[in-house]
């Protein structure tokens, strides 16, 4: 008996008695009352146990729900998704798809799961991941032009998760450059694309990203930076992961299957109205090294406009970081 199984029936927060649990999935409830320890272990959730009750997970776990987000899907969305996988654990979600592009899977697969044990953030950052908690999506698109056709992509993604999170009901996201989803100055979430095939011609691209929706209190001591998640955000407002997780998906598909067209500019002007350092001091930190300036935006690349004493200078992504000067 796998988890995936048993917790759906403990997801709504109510007691059920071992036994009840035990009819339901046609084990005995040695088999039940194992399967929750392990759970308990191996998950992170907690799982309460009282005699003459049985077992329930104090305040319910909400977990992605295949039939919410299919339902949630709009008409191009729907033509666009090849296959929706939704897996109960594994290293990465982009790391995943990389295996699967690599086997050749088609463009409009997209991965997501409940927990990552290997969760991958930029500049080799271990992304906090755990089970039930937050949002991990990647999808995989494939572009016959070579990563030049890709400039300013994952810049435009972010554009298009602040559309999703405003759709359902969260305002006032920002967009931190070149990779960061802000809310109230903090890290809501962050985006990863990682590329493999020819860099000149045919190339499969991995989006991965990550909203954080719920973080348990646990889990949150290992990240290293200011981050809020939705429900700190907006409380009992908050989106579930399968609205949200459908909401991405309408912006995310129609993004990924018209860039090569449209490319970065026609999002430009949207990306500087989401611009949460427009005209601010900054400063840019590459490994040891420092440039401050003025952050001016972004051109029609996606490049930094940094204003220094030497004029205007574009900078691009990669290992690059961005502060609010203090
Ligand atoms: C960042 O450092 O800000 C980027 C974080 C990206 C995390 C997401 S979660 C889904 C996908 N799978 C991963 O391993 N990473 C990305």
């Amino acid at each position: 008996m796998s988890r995936s199984i048993l917790l759906p029936l403990l997801a709504d927060g109510e007691f059920r008695s071992g036994q009840d649990l035990a009819d339901a999935l046609g084990v005995s409830r040695t088999a039940v009352w194992k399967q929750i320890r392990r759970i308990a272990a191996d998950s992170g959730l907690e799982v309460e146990s009282v005699r003459g009750r049985g077992y329930r997970i104090p305040g319910g776990v909400d977990l992605l729900d295949a039939t919410a987000i299919h339902d949630g899907l709009n008409a191009r969305a729907r033509e666009l998704l090849a296959e929706l996988l939704l897996l109960d654990s594994i290293d990465s979600t982009n790391v995943e798809l990389m295996r699967r592009a690599q086997a050749g899977v088609a463009r409009g697969t997209v991965c997501s799961a409940e927990q990552q044990t290997a969760g991958r953030g930029r500049r080799g950052r271990h992304w906090v991941s755990p089970y039930a908690g937050n949002v991990y999506l990647s999808l995989l698109w494939e572009f016959d032009q070579g990563a030049a056709a890709l400039e300013g992509l994952s810049l435009a993604v972010g554009v298009a998760v602040a559309q999703a999170l405003r759709a359902c009901g969260v305002p006032d996201v920002r967009l931190k450059w070149p990779n960061d989803i802000l809310h109230g100055g903090a890290k809501l979430g962050g985006i990863l694309m990682e590329m493999t095939g020819d860099a000149a011609g045919a190339c499969q691209v991995v989006v991965g990203l990550g909203i954080n929706v719920a973080m348990p209190a646990g889990a949150a001591g290992d990240i290293d930076q200011a981050w809020t998640d939705l429900r700190g955000a907006c409380g009992e407002a908050a989106p579930g992961r399968s609205a949200l997780l459908a909401a991405l998906l309408n912006e995310l598909l129609p993004l990924l299957a018209d860039f090569h067209r449209d490319g970065f500019a026609a999002w430009q002007q949207r990306w500087m109205s989401l611009d949460a350092h427009a005209d601010a001091p900054v400063v840019l930190e590459t490994g040891a090294s420092r440039l401050a300036g003025t952050a001016r935006g972004v051109d029609e690349r996606g490049a930094l406009q940094l204003e220094t004493g030497a004029g205007v200078q574009s900078v691009y992504g990669g290992e690059i970081s961005l502060r609010a000067a203090t």
